[in-house]
């Protein structure tokens, strides 16, 4: 129910209360003044009596009070006159009480019996004497009794009351729609506004300003709202703004951790197109000495494209890294940028002598995201790998389904997610430097070998997939990096329990 309709419904109720209550009083103010009245006639009357019969011979009273007694009913109107004792005798028990207190007394005494059984009724006992007043001999010889039917001042009060029932209904009610009106209009109609106006805002409007019309509570609450919402502007206009900084921010890190990967590579990039170059230049030489040999040419010409393409393959992927792209969103196959990645560092891993086994699911479905962001963490992935065995080893590549929670939310409902892990026998990540290896900047490496960023930028990448990166100790030795990205489609696995096994390797 509705703030109005209810405070409404509790002022009226209230307000019929207080006027019942009222009316009672009045009622009963009522009842006193008639009672009164109807005393005053009594007694009028009473002296009338007395005036006219006493002194009272004692000899005669007998005949005298029933002549009176039969005079007046025909003239007493209302009030009936009874003979209730003679001097000696006992008064009958309902005028006992009236008697004893008017002998007490020496005067007429009347009141009203609202008995149990019987219709209300008044009754006055008046003593009769022998004598003036001031004489010694004076007595009260006989008692005579005013009765009155009590019933008409009940009767009246009801009739009052319902004289003022409908009245009394009709303010009532206009009351109570007065009340409601004003409500409406002054409570129920702004807090409506101020209601509409935050359901506006839990969908996101911020736009709404609603009209502080009036000084009371209502009016600041008004006030209230639109400073909190020029508050709230402001704050989603600065986060709006902090959030494009760092995006700015974050790209400039992976085009630096990409620079810096490519300083790296370019010695090799040199060497690698050397040799080919080397190849051709002394083909191309020996190819205008041996002009004439067509088997010596056509074998030459074959070597030297091949060579060519090895060059422009070699430029391709230089070109194809070091592109700065927006983050696509497509769908990316895990398998083939494994793939592609590998061939890029091939060269690195002969070098050092590092063999690679590829395991788990060849066949594992596209999942949602960024094929050259992907890439970038692989890669970034892959070159840790590698610099972490000069020596040679062994690099194992996993690629499977798991369904599992985010690392640190144990309520969160379990996910399914593709998994690529890249494991390898070097040192491993040092206990001490777990917690800090994915801050930009952190490197152990020497001035020049790391830039401290492939592992900030790789999980910057992963975090934009909604998945993470998780860091662990593979046996004997050597560091396990898994890469969880969402499938984007319901539960493809088993719920992960036991998340240190390193993915199957085929
Ligand atoms: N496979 C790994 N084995 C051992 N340590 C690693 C491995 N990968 C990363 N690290 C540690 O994490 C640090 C940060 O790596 P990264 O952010 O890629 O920067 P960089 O490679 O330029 O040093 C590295 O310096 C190294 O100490
Ligand atoms: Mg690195």
């Amino acid at each position: 129910m509705k703030l109005g309709t209810r405070v409404a419904i509790v002022t009226t109720f209230l307000m019929a209360a207080f006027l019942a209550a009222a009316t009672g009083a009045v009622l009963v103010i009522l009842r006193a003044d008639q009672l009164q009245d109807l005393d005053r006639q009594a007694r009028a009357m009473a002296d009338t009596i007395t005036a006219t019969m006493e002194p009272l011979d004692r000899l005669d009273a007998g005949v005298a009070l029933k002549a009176r007694v039969a005079s007046f009913s025909n003239r007493g109107g209302q009030f009936r006159l009874e003979l209730v004792a003679m001097e000696g005798q006992k008064p009958n028990n309902s005028w006992a009480g009236l008697v004893e207190e008017s002998t007490k007394l020496d005067q007429p005494v009347g009141r009203l019996f609202d008995l149990h059984g019987i219709p209300p009724f008044y009754a006055m006992a008046i003593p009769l004497h022998n004598e003036e007043p001031g004489s010694p001999t004076r007595q009260v010889i006989a008692f005579l009794g005013l009765v009155h039917d009590g019933d008409f001042i009940a009767q009246e009060r009801l009739a009052t009351g319902k004289r003022l029932l409908p009245y009394l209904l009709v303010f009532v009610i206009l009351f109570g729609v007065g009340v409601y009106i004003m409500l409406r209009k002054r409570v129920s109609r702004p807090l409506g506004n101020l209601i509409d106006a935050i359901d506006g805002v839990s969908k996101g409007d911020l736009s709404r300003v609603v009209l502080a019309e009036r000084d009371d509570e209502i009016g600041q609450l008004s006030g209230r709202f639109n400073a909190m919402m020029n508050y709230l502007r402001e704050a989603r206009e600065k986060e709006a703004k902090a959030t494009a900084a760092h995006l700015a921010t974050e790209e400039h890190l992976r085009q630096a951790e990409k620079l810096a990967t490519l300083g790296q590579m370019a010695a090799e990039i040199a060497h690698e197109v050397g040799t080919p170059l080397n190849v051709i230049g002394g083909r191309a030489r020996s190819l205008s000495r041996k002009a004439g040999d067509r088997a010596e040419v056509e074998k030459n010409v074959e070597i030297i494209s091949t060579q060519v393409d090895r060059i422009t393959k070699i430029i391709r992927q230089v070109l194809d890294f070091s592109r700065k792209g927006r983050p696509a969103r497509g769908t990316v196959d895990l398998a083939k940028v494994v793939r592609e990645t590998l061939e890029f560092v091939d060269e690195k891993m002969k070098q050092h002598r590092i063999e690679v086994q590829v395991g788990g699911d060849p066949d594992l479905a596209p999942i949602p995201g960024d094929a050259d962001g992907i890439q970038q963490v692989c890669l970034n992935l892959l070159m840790n790998a590698i610099h972490a065995m000069p020596e040679g080893g062994m690099i194992r590549i996993g690629l499977d389904y798991v369904v599992r929670r985010k690392e640190g939310l144990a309520l969160s409902p379990p996910l399914p997610y593709a998994r690529l892990s890249i494991a390898d026998t070097g040192p491993g990540v040092s206990p001490a430097d777990r917690g800090r290896i994915f801050d930009a900047f952190f490197t152990t490496k020497e001035a020049g070998q790391g830039s401290g960023l492939g592992l900030a930028v790789s999980h910057g990448i992963v975090k934009d997939h909604d998945g993470f990166i998780q860091v662990d100790e593979a046996t004997p030795t050597g560091a396990i990096f898994q890469v969880f990205l969402p499938t984007g489609s319901p539960d493809q696995g088993a719920l992960d329990h036991d998340l240190k096994t390193p993915p199957p390797v085929m």
